[in-house]
Parts: structure tokens; C-alpha cells; sequence
């Protein structure tokens, strides 16, 4: 008897869960509690039948039982009228005191950052962007650049192949000849883009990215090029950063310097020590530049009579690494969301 209760009570629980409207609610009520076919009513009936001595006790369980379901018929019809109430009054109330659900702000890859920080600058003294492959053949990355077959950049070590006569580019200085193979001057291009070379540690990474600019036009003069970059790493740099232009050699450019940033980090000058990261010398290098080679201009067809040009590329990652204080570029391609959350967004 006792057993047969709980069995009911149960059954009628479940169902009173999953009831969802007063018609159902009252067709539970009568199927338990009704007067002739009430499952409980019906076991009430049978206690006649229980000997004497059982009687009182199954008499007061089912009594229990018997409040325990009406309360919770009632309570249900209370959360069903409840329910109907708000959805007629306009649905459920929104209590804008709550604290909500935060939802996390992305930001933007600090080389992406620097990347457009570089290309707002360009833009502004009225550069265009173009782009180029990233699997480049050999022509474009070396030999239209004056890069001969033997040339120390065409090594193993640094160049990765893709194919006897496609490899994955070294540098952006392709998309220069790419350029000039389908357009004339006047020219004032950046070229943005991943670069590929066989070098791995903290200030090396085998992807990495450059910014490839050139101008070319009548009378273009290494003074022109002093100028763009001057106020270039003004710009990028801010408080009044010293610029040096070194002499140095590219195949591509001639006459072609490096360009020297007072070090950023220590402030220093040679005489005073300087820091780790200038290597005490004062100065930190940030990009390569020139005068475009007139045998690149032959490649393209370009008369070196007519026309002259000035070259450079920098490395993103670098121009990123100074600004931000870093010594190991791998971070930036580790997605560690610590590393990436010191970045604003
Ligand atoms: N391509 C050179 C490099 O990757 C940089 C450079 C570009 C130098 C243009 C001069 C002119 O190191």
C-alpha cells in the first residue's frame, strides 16, 4: 500500500512538471484526487480492506500524501496564472540593475597595429598600396632586382624553395618590379606584406613582415628619400628622434644606406654606454634605403636618363619590438592572450 503511494506520487509529480496549461492541470486533479476514478481516491477506498492494526498508520500516510499533491496543484496553478499574467502584460520584466554579461572586446595583433600606424603615415604623403605574391619566382625576388645567381641571399639558409624556380619571398622588394612591369611614373608605393627566411630566435622568425616603399618620378634625389624617412620615423617614433643615415650596400640600390634611430630604450649616445638592445652603441637600425639601381629600371623598362627613384624596406616586427619594449619576437606569434591583452583595444 504504502509502496503503491510513493509509485503515485511520483508519477504525478512528473507530470505536473511537464504540464503546461490549467485544462491539463485540472484533467492531473481529477485523475488522482477525482471522487470516482481518482487514482488516490481509489487506494483510499481500499483501506477498508487492510487489517485493523495496519489501518491507522495507512490512513495517515495517505493523508499526507494526499495534501502534499494538492499543495503542489495549487502552486503550479499559481505559476501557470503567474506566467500568463507577465506574457499578456508584455512578456517578462527586465531588471536592468542586474549586471550583465560582459561580452570580451577583441583587439587588434599589435604588428597589425603598428602595420597601419606605418601605412597612415604613407598614406599621408600621398603613397598607394600594392601588394604581391607570397610565392614569388625567382625572376621577381632576385634576378629583376640585380640579385645575380650566386648572390649570398639566394643561400640555402635563407631562402626557402618552393620549386627549382619559385621560392617563398625573402623580402617585398619584388612587388617594386612587379609595379613598375605594369605601370609609369609617377610612382609613390608601399608595399605591406609577410616575408619567409630560414632564421629562428628571440630576434629572428622564419614568417615576419616588411613594409616596401619606393618613389619614382623625373628628378626624384636622394634628398627626397632623407626627407620621406625623416618624417616617417618623426612620425612613428614621436619626441624628436635622431635620424642617421649610414652607407651600406644592397644589390638593388646604389648609392644605398641603412637608416639609425637614436636608441629609444637608453637615450644614449655612444660616449655614455648605450644599452643591451643598441648594443652599446647608441643607435638601433630600422630600415634599409637607397637609390633604385639603374639596372633595375632596365629589367623594367624604365630609361635611367628619364627616371629616378629612391627604395626602402622595413621590418615590421622590429618597428613593433622598439615601440613596445620587446626581446623576443616570437611572442608575437604565440596568441597568448596575456601578451595580447596589454595591448588597448
Ligand atoms: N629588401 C631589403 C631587405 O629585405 C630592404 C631594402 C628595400 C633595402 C629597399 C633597400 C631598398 O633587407
Amino acid at each position: 500500500m504504502i509502496e503503491a503511494l510513493e509509485k503515485l506520487h511520483e508519477e504525478a509529480a512528473r507530470r505536473l512538471e511537464r504540464c503546461a496549461s490549467e485544462p491539463e492541470l485540472e484533467q492531473i486533479r481529477i485523475d488522482y484526487l477525482g471522487r470516482k476514478g481518482g487514482k488516490l481516491t481509489a487506494l483510499m477506498r481500499g483501506l477498508r480492506e487492510l487489517p485493523a492494526d495496519e489501518r491507522p498508520r495507512a490512513g495517515q500516510e495517505l493523508n499526507r500524501r494526499r495534501a502534499e499533491l494538492e499543495d503542489l496543484l495549487d502552486a503550479r496553478l499559481k505559476g501557470l496564472r503567474e506566467n500568463a499574467a507577465t506574457l499578456a502584460d508584455g512578456g517578462p520584466r527586465l531588471d536592468v540593475t542586474l549586471p550583465g554579461n560582459r561580452p570580451e572586446r577583441g583587439r587588434v595583433h599589435p604588428l597589425t597595429r603598428v602595420t597601419d600606424e606605418i601605412i597612415d603615415v604613407f598614406t599621408g604623403m600621398g603613397f598607394e598600396i600594392a601588394r604581391g605574391p607570397d610565392v614569388e619566382d625567382d625572376y621577381h625576388n632576385f634576378e629583376a632586382l640585380n640579385i645575380p645567381r650566386d648572390h649570398p641571399a639566394r643561400d640555402m639558409q635563407d631562402t626557402f624553395f618552393v620549386s627549382e624556380d619559385h621560392v617563398l619571398r625573402t623580402h617585398t622588394s619584388p612587388v617594386q618590379i612587379r609595379v613598375m612591369e605594369q605601370r609609369r611614373p609617377p610612382l609613390q608605393i608601399i608595399a605591406p606584406g609577410a616575408v619567409y627566411r630560414h632564421d629562428d630566435d628571440a630576434t629572428h622568425s622564419p614568417v615576419f613582415h616588411q613594409v616596401e616603399g619606393f618613389m619614382v618620378d623625373h628628378g626624384i634625389t636622394f634628398g627626397d628619400l632623407k626627407g620621406v624617412l625623416t618624417h616617417f620615423l618623426e612620425q612613428i617614433f614621436q619626441d624628436e628622434v635622431r635620424v642617421r643615415f649610414r652607407p651600406s650596400f644592397f644589390p638593388f640600390t646604389e648609392p644605398s644606406a641603412e637608416v639609425d634611430i637614436g636608441c629609444i630604450l637608453c637615450r644614449a649616445d655612444e660616449d655614455s654606454g648605450g644599452c643591451r638592445v643598441c648594443r652599446g652603441s647608441g643607435w638601433l637600425e630600422i630600415l634599409g634605403s637607397g637609390m633604385i639601381d639603374p639596372n633595375v629600371f632596365d629589367f623594367v623598362g624604365y630609361d635611367t636618363e628619364t627616371f629616378s627613384g629612391f627604395a626602402f624596406g622595413m621590418g615590421v616586427e622590429r618597428i613593433a619590438m622598439l615601440k613596445y619594449g620587446m626581446d623576443d619576437i616570437r611572442m608575437f606569434f604565440q596568441n597568448d592572450v596575456r601578451f595580447l591583452r596589454q595591448f588597448p583595444p
